[in-house]
């Protein structure tokens, strides 16, 4: 049978996020949105891809939670994007409201999927969908490190003229400001970039990246990224429908891990069809430790806020 993938909010993020689960046949699509028509229009235009793509993924539009029920995989997409000058934290009010009611509504339908959350700013949201849906920690992961990860290792690319191939990168931490790119972990063909590029080169890739998705919405002025993010998104998606296991970066609840408690942080963790498989626990130097403790301090500052 055909795993069923259900994408709230069908804005910039979730019809990209749509057309590439379809496009890979990763599973039937469920599109739904506050808006009425236009889930049913995006998924419509969407199914009429198909005889052009060759897919076999069925996609429907909804505006009734009743057509999502039993999704193997539900993705949070519903919100409000930033604008310039915002930073992630300024739609900590209104996202909370919006994915609070959204993940009642998922959880008393598909109380057994996984719950992929991209509403920002990111981590508090992961908090508010786990505790409001009563999720199970290894079943809730947050869209964080892969995306910051991506745009890390384009810079890198970019800046040694080497194929994309052969580039990986490890960012850890919140999905803000306060995220923590890590160079030693960061490598082109197995050679850490430490070794390949100075060091105010990497510090110039390391506040790039940092600064990766607000550069997006200064260039854009409304709206934030979506190819990327739909890409990330997808690849989270088919890592745990096919099982593969793949290591990603993403947000997950920290139980002690890295010595921290209560708070989402973007980790590298084994992705499969339980979930989240195994959080990888690098051995960090003093300062890395010190720059993710000082992240997971913001992150519990802005879950202190969060009124349920
Ligand atoms: N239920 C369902 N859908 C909702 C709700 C709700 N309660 N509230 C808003 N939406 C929908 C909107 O109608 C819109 O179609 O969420 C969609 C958001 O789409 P965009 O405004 O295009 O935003 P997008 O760029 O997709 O970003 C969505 O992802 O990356 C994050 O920061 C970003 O929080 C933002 C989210």
């Amino acid at each position: 049978m055909r795993k069923k993938i259900t994408i709230v909010g069908v804005g910039h993020v979730g019809a990209t996020t749509a057309q590439l689960a379809a496009y890979k046949e990763l599973g039937d699509v469920v599109l739904i949105d506050i808006i009425e028509g236009v889930p049913q229009g995006k998924g419509l235009d969407l199914q009429e891809s198909a005889p052009l793509e060759l897919f076999d993924s069925n996609i429907m539009g909804t505006n009734d939670y009743k057509d999502t029920a039993n999704s193997d995989i539900v993705v949070i997409t519903a919100g409000v994007p930033r604008k310039p000058g915002m930073s992630r934290e300024d739609l900590l009010n209104t996202n909370v409201k919006i994915v609070k009611s959204v993940t009642e509504q998922l959880a008393k339908y598909s109380p057994n999927a996984f719950v992929i959350v991209v509403s920002n700013p990111l981590d508090a949201m992961c908090y508010v969908a786990m505790k409001v849906g009563n999720f199970p920690r290894h079943r809730i992961i947050g869209l964080s490190g892969v995306l910051d990860s991506a745009r890390m290792r384009s810079f890198i690319s970019m800046e040694l003229n080497v194929s994309m191939d052969d580039v990986h990168a490890m960012v850890m931490g919140l999905h803000g400001d306060s995220m923590v790119p890590l160079p030693r972990y960061s490598t082109v063909s197995g050679i850490s970039i430490t070794e390949l590029m100075s060091r105010e080169k990497i510090e110039k890739i390391i506040e790039r990246t940092k600064n990766g998705g607000g550069e997006i919405v200064n260039l854009l002025k409304t709206g934030s990224a979506y190819y990327a993010p739909g890409s990330a998104i997808v690849q989270m998606i088919e890592s745990i429908l096919k099982d593969k296991k793949r290591v990603l970066p993403c947000a997950a609840y920290l139980d002690g891990e890295y010595g921290m408690k209560g708070v989402f942080m973007g980790v590298p963790l084994k992705l499969g069809i339980k979930g989240i498989d195994e959080i990888i626990q690098l051995k960090l130097t003093d300062n890395e430790m010190a720059s993710l403790h000082k992240s997971a301090e913001e992150g519990k500052k802005t879950i202190s806020q969060i009124k349920l």
